[in-house]
């Protein structure tokens, strides 16, 4: 049995240390709070693990290149959820068990703190160019692919706007394509190829995607610390609503089963193995027994 290695605390770390570039006198004291709340306390940091995760199975030559990369795609992440929180996308009052942003200071400094976040993110990579410049490139290259249009985040949530969606576009872009960026940029961050990297990227976001839909239906708001019911509130097409709630918990399962089998072989195969299986545990959806009697 290996040693588990402390990604959390690399993390939070890296990302203490990248806000600080935020936090100086001269700076609007409430966007600098607005952008704290944003990313502290954090949820699961489910997409830096797996990046670190990778990294450290491609043998993690520059841990200090891994780490921004990480704390980077988390921000992105953050500023992500900001702007989805707000009245012209979901209109979610919580997040992670407390105030969404616009909730708890102001639609535009929600606006604001997930800009900033997102310049912030590009930022902390180019920070750490003097380790490795082109490693660095590469890494703003692919997450800015997968943040914007047209298969990053920004297409994933353009989708809501038209009239008929491509659900596999809608979870690929939304969902998926930053966890096709965890996978692949820890590749890139230990000098590896990331091609070889994207199916299990892939394959984790719609299994991620499937257990969120699943917490969405099932679990109540005091357990998720978000609203429940939204896709449906809102008429977003998602997994239970298209195989019922056992049919999606079985896709579920097929699908971190295709995950665990296209890990590319690396150095690190068995570790990364066990890591990813830990890091999918903590994000199953706990199903209350009076709903599991319905599945
Ligand atoms: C929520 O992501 C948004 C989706 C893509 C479904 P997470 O469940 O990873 O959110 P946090 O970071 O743990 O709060
Ligand atoms: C949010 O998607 C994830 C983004 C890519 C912005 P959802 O709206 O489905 O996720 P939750 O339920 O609010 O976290
Ligand atoms: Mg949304
Ligand atoms: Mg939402």
């Amino acid at each position: 049995m290996h040693e588990t290695p402390d990604f959390a605390g690399r993390i939070e770390n890296s990302i203490d240390r990248s806000l600080t570039l935020t936090n100086t006198a001269f700076a609007p004291q409430r966007l600098t709070a607005a952008v704290h709340h944003a990313v502290k306390p954090g949820g699961a940091r489910i997409r830096p693990t797996i990046l670190l995760s990778v990294s450290a199975a491609c043998g993690d030559d520059h841990p200090e290149l891994s780490d921004a990369a990480a704390a980077a795609l988390e921000f992105i992440h953050c500023a992500s959820l900001v702007h989805d929180d707000l009245p012209c996308f979901d209109d979610a009052a919580l997040r992670r068990g407390k105030p969404s942003v616009h909730q708890a200071y102001s639609e535009s400094l929600a606006v604001l703190a997930g800009d900033s976040l997102i310049m912030l993110a590009f930022e902390t990579i180019a920070h750490a160019a003097d380790i490795d410049t082109l490693r660095s490139v590469r890494l703003i290259h692919l997450l800015a692919r997968k943040s914007g249009t047209p298969d990053g985040i920004c297409a994933g949530q353009g989708w809501e706007s038209e009239n008929q969606i491509d659900l596999t576009a809608y979870h690929q872009s939304k969902t998926g394509s930053l966890f096709v960026a965890a996978t692949q940029m820890g590749a890139i961050a230990a000098g590896h190829d990331p091609q070889p990297w994207f199916e299990l990227g892939d394959r984790i976001g719609e299994a991620f995607q499937v257990a969120d839909d699943l917490r969405d239906a099932l679990m109540e708001t005091d357990k998720t610390g978000k609203p429940s019911g939204q896709d449906a509130r809102l008429g977003r097409p998602n997994a239970v609503a298209e195989l019922g709630a056992g049919g999606a918990m079985q896709r579920l399962k097929q699908i971190l089963d295709a995950a665990r089998a296209s890990i590319p072989a690396c150095p690190g195969k068995d570790l990364l193995e066990q890591m990813i299986a830990k890091e999918m545990s903590r994000v199953m959806p706990a199903i209350p027994a009076s709903k599991k009697s319905t599945m």
